[in-house]
């Protein structure tokens, strides 16, 4: 990818976060055998989706400002009104969850806070005021920090569109722990990759009924976990409902769901994606949906006033030669930016008419229009 210069509007993070395995103190406190240690390095050592963030950006090398016309949009997202940017790697402890999520939340609130580029911060259309934060990853226990980020910035529970083989909103407890003891505040257990949603949601980051789980397929605890999943406020689009609704009706469920306006945050978890196209992730679950399904879905929710997004669970140790999962990832990052991009211009069709509530179509004009000018500027440069 190319990057702009020095202020931001829309920003590139990588998260590097290593998830801790599960240690448990064991009673027998025997030492390990080389073999184990041997067996333990096959298993965890390269595992989590540390170097995702490197994965994705070089996946990325064929995206470029003079090439990247996205036809869908009608707009190129590195020319247009917002500057790309890569703000680098968070750096995170691998070794204590607890200082790992305030590293994550100290780096993502500062991100956060950073100013739009003069011109854009004067602009009349609010979604061009405020920079853009997208995290790729990575481990995503980083959406409980960006959560927090934009609840204090837009003043609100944030409404979730999360795309993911799992639910990620499960109570610590459900996830059998003899040891676990839900009184003593310095269980690390309680933050992973797999309940930071469930975390976000007793600190009510998370809204309730217009928040939504896309590709779901993995096994559950018992029925208890969607009744969890449901009290928590979330909607659930299962990775089977495709076949019967289609890319459609997944959109359209979707969309119902939000209301246009409100603040919305994209995660998308790389392993909805089916492993036989995107193996590179830690928790790969069969059955899930094609890069082409999801990326229909993405385009067809770019209405949504995206306000936060991430890329996560990309694990290149597991990836195959072809790049395929990184690919993915690199690939659902530029959709994502364009949707962002597209709904500053369509704001901006909006303001223009001086009116909130112009039509989509009118809008969609406005796009056009303004995409045009944006390609005939980068046809001048070139
Ligand atoms: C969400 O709303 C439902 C229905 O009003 C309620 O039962 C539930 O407790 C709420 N959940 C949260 C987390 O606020």
């Amino acid at each position: 990818m190319k990057f702009g210069s020095a202020l931001l509007q829309a920003a590139l993070c990588g998260v590097a976060i290593a998830h801790a395995g599960g240690h448990h103190a064991s009673e027998e406190e025997r030492p390990f055998s080389q073999e184990q240690l041997d067996e333990l390095e096959r298993k965890w050592g390269t595992d989590c989706a540390r170097f995702g963030p490197r994965a994705i950006r070089a996946a990325a090398a064929r995206q470029t400002s003079f090439r990247g016309y996205n036809p869908r949009a009608h707009l190129n997202p590195y020319t247009s009104w917002a500057k790309v940017l890569d703000c680098g790697d968070i750096p995170i402890t691998p070794f204590d969850n607890r200082l790992a999520l305030r590293q994550m939340s100290e780096a993502y609130t500062e991100l956060s806070q950073r100013l739009a580029t003069a011109e854009n911060a004067e602009s009349s259309v609010p979604y061009m005021n405020i920079p853009k934060l997208m995290t790729l990853g990575g481990d995503h226990s980083i959406a409980l920090p960006a959560l927090r980020a934009l609840k204090a910035k837009y003043g609100k529970p944030i409404a979730v569109v999360h795309f993911d083989a799992h639910l990620d909103t499960w109570h610590p407890m459900n996830y059998p722990s003899y040891w676990i003891d839900l009184e003593d505040p310095s269980t690390q257990s309680f933050f992973t990759h797999g309940n930071m949603f469930w975390l976000a949601s007793t600190e009510g980051l998370i809204a309730n009924g217009s928040s939504i789980h896309g590709g779901l397929r993995t096994r559950l605890s018992g029925p208890v976990d969607y009744e969890d999943d449901t009290a928590q406020g979330w909607a659930r689009i299962a990775a089977d409902d495709i076949d019967e609704i289609g890319t459609k009706g997944v959109i359209e469920q979707i969309l119902a769901r939000i209301p246009e306006d409100y603040p919305v945050y994209l995660s998308v978890d790389i392993d909805v994606i089916d492993p036989g196209l995107a193996p590179g992730t830690g928790t790969p679950e069969p059955g899930g949906w094609t890069t082409r399904e999801l990326i229909r879905v993405l385009r067809g929710i770019e209405s949504l006033n995206v306000v936060g997004a991430d890329i996560v669970e990309v694990s290149p140790a597991f990836d195959i030669a072809g790049e395929t999962t990184a690919l993915a990832a690199a690939q659902v990052a530029y959709e994502i930016m364009t949707s962002m991009v597209r709904r500053g211009l369509i704001e901006q069709g909006r303001t223009k008419e001086g009116s909130v509530s112009e039509s989509a179509k009118e809008a969609t004009e406005a796009v056009k229009e303004a995409a045009e000018k944006a390609t005939d500027k980068v046809k001048d440069e070139l």
